[in-house]
């Protein structure tokens, strides 16, 4: 049995035909959604990924406001350029695309977003929401692995989740929504002892480590779930490849469900950022949240 393959491409398409209906339903009521996305230095892949989500944006509707500043900016003046945007009333959403230079205080860039502005729930306020339950904004990787797994239908209450990884971005919000869906969870980082026994009892594994390949056959447990954050860059016959953090070609041996990389959680997670600006936008108008998009949950 080979796994099935859940196609992240084909998924976020369908998230994004909600996501542009939403926008239209918003245009008639002349609301515009704006999404301001901010790049310190030139990352090469940062740099694709924020240019992707500028087109991605405007392929739905969203007003994309692109700001590219130099490496050496200081932070006062980043921050400067964030307050300006949390004043603007053509802006809905503020991205300010991770890792910042190490000169940069990320967790104060990140608080000093509005809330209300906040579409990768990042910052302090958003960050709690989840924890506590409530409603806020959902962080836009983990909520693609979530939809993803939805996507499935299956049933996630009493799943053994093992996360593998301990990041703000996707390790640690992805595990307290698992929670929040009734999964029991295990977070396994690089100083947990016996990660292959503990990965092995998983009946969903999300692997967001960012090795390449990381996830042995050996690991997953016949027809256990596999969600692939995972995005490597690596060198392979002498030719560049992008390859997640599991063992792609071992794991669908075992897997019932796998992502794949490409293809599988980076377009998931763009597909879910304009989905978020769309929230904050609707939120911030005091309009209810379009049904289409909440049907998604
Ligand atoms: N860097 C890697 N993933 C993300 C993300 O989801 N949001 C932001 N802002 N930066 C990132």
């Amino acid at each position: 049995m080979t796994a099935n393959i859940i196609d992240g491409k084909q998924l976020s398409s369908k998230v994004k035909e909600q996501v542009k209906l939403a926008v239209s339903q918003l245009i008639k009521k002349q609301i515009y959604p704006g999404l301001a996305t901010i790049i310190v230095g030139d990352d090469a892949a940062s740099s694709i990924y924020v240019k992707n989500k500028g087109k991605s944006a405007k392929e739905v509707g969203i007003k994309s406001f692109q700001h590219t500043l130099p490496e050496y900016i200081e932070e006062k003046n980043l921050l400067k350029l964030i307050n300006e945007l949390n004043l603007n009333d053509s802006v809905d959403g503020i991205l300010v695309q991770l890792p910042l230079p190490r000169h940069i205080n990320s967790d104060l860039v990140l608080d000093s977003i509005d809330p209300s502005k906040d579409v990768d729930g990042f910052n302090l306020l958003n960050a709690g929401k989840i924890y506590l339950s409530r409603e806020g904004v959902i962080p836009c990787t983990p909520l693609g692995c979530l939809i993803m797994l939805r996507s499935i239908k299956t049933e996630l209450r009493g799943k053994n989740a093992v996360i593998i990884g301990r990041s703000n971005i996707v390790g640690k919000p992805m595990a307290q929504l698992l929670l929040n869906e009734d999964c029991t969870i295990t977070i396994v980082h690089s100083k947990t002892n016996n990660i292959s026994e503990i990965v092995k009892e998983a009946d969903i594994i999300i692997a967001a480590v960012g090795i390449a390949n990381f996830v042995k056959a050996e690991w997953v447990k016949k027809g256990a779930i596999v969600i692939d954050v995972g995005i490597n860059r690596i060198i392979l016959d002498g030719k560049n490849k992008l390859v997640g953090d599991v063992n792609f070609n071992e794991v669908k041996e075992i897997a019932s469900y796998l992502s794949p990389v490409p293809g599988g959680v980076g377009p998931m997670t763009i597909s879910c950022l304009l989905m978020n600006t769309v929230f904050q936008c609707a939120r911030r108008n005091n309009i209810d949240l379009p049904n289409n998009l909440t049907d998604l949950f």
